[in-house]
């Protein structure tokens, strides 16, 4: 696992190999009948399991604020047995890293047999049945993922999304030529955001020996990363065996504030964005309680550094 988050640059450069160094994003990306499937789409239904139902969430943000298309976002094994309302004009999006996992497929088939016959996988093996089952295909190049957790198939699935949201703006006359060039720039950029992260890995380290005697554990974000906090919480249970939960951070106030106390640490994913001093005021009320606060920042979030608030840029 850890060999594996540390490829993660690569496998977001070989990912994004295919844009080239083109000024414009093509529908094309996503297989030859792109531009005729996804013309006219009307939303968009992303089905998936576990890592990359979160990154589903993730993409719902993306999708509905840059391309302005209604999305929903569902777990496989709740929609394939559920009563649901089908629409044609529905572009389905299933993800899947290894494009075998059987509530995935099912779930496809199941809104197959609804008449939603627009579909799109992101899948990190090209010969796996999802692939095979889907019109429109893209394929991560994250390499083999040996880890029983999810990590680099992650990144690259929300780089894939990230593709697809700008393809869905760009056929929705929502994306400027302007915007267009600095998006693709940003996109470029990314393997090397991500490598000066993995920079970080000393003071991780460090945190994670204060948490490693701990027995619970509470994640917090808000707006899109929400999603992200919950696949945090996700891979603290599975890897290190402590329980975890995600909140949005306005909720919670709603209930979950009376589990806060010095024994439960309580990780926040604080980007300096819109919603950053909403954020500060759900931490305040963590730190009233006596709850000691792990924060991811960024340089603009101005979070101070204090007794039982430890900040890592
Ligand atoms: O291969 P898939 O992406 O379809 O697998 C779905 C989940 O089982 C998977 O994402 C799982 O949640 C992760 N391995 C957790 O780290």
């Amino acid at each position: 696992m850890q060999k594996e988050i540390f490829e993660q640059p690569v496998a977001l450069a070989n990912t994004l190999e295919m844009l080239g160094t083109a000024h414009s994003i093509q529908p094309g990306l996503f297989g030859a009948a792109s531009e005729e499937v996804l013309r006219d789409v009307k939303q968009v239904l992303i089905i998936a399991c576990g890592t990359s139902y979160h990154a589903g969430l993730v993409a719902r943000y993306w999708l509905e604020s840059i391309a302005g298309i209604p999305c929903s976002v569902e777990v496989a094994s709740e929609y394939r047995y559920r009563d649901s309302v089908p629409d044609p004009q529905t572009l389905v999006v299933t993800i899947s890293q290894s494009g075998e996992t059987a509530d995935t497929l099912a779930a496809l088939q199941h809104a197959k047999s609804l008449g939603m016959a627009r579909t799109l996988c992101i899948c990190n093996v090209p010969e796996s049945s999802l692939v095979r089952e889907n019109t429109l295909r893209f394929i991560t190049r994250a390499g083999p993922e040996i880890g029983v957790a999810s990590t680099k198939a992650f990144t690259t699935q929300l780089a894939a999304l990230y593709l697809l949201t700008l393809v869905l703006a760009k056929l929705r006359s929502r994306l400027s030529e302007q915007a267009e060039v600095a998006e693709l720039h940003a996109l470029r950029h990314l393997p090397v955001a991500v490598s000066k992260i993995l920079e970080l890995e000393p003071e991780i380290r460090d945190w994670s020996e204060r948490f490693s005697m701990k027995q619970h554990a509470l994640f917090l974000g808000r707006g899109r990363h929400y999603p992200i906090a919950m696949e945090g919480a996700l891979k603290l249970k599975e890897i290190s065996y402590i329980h975890a939960e995600a909140y949005p951070a306005g909720e919670l106030k709603h209930g979950p504030l009376a589990l806060v106390d010095r024994d439960m640490p309580v990780i926040a994913v604080a980007p300096n964005d819109a919603l950053i001093e909403k954020l500060k005021s759900n931490l305040q009320e963590v730190r009233a309680r006596g709850g000691e606060l792990y924060v991811f920042a960024d340089a603009g979030s101005e979070i101070p550094e204090s007794e039982g608030v430890h900040i890592l840029h």
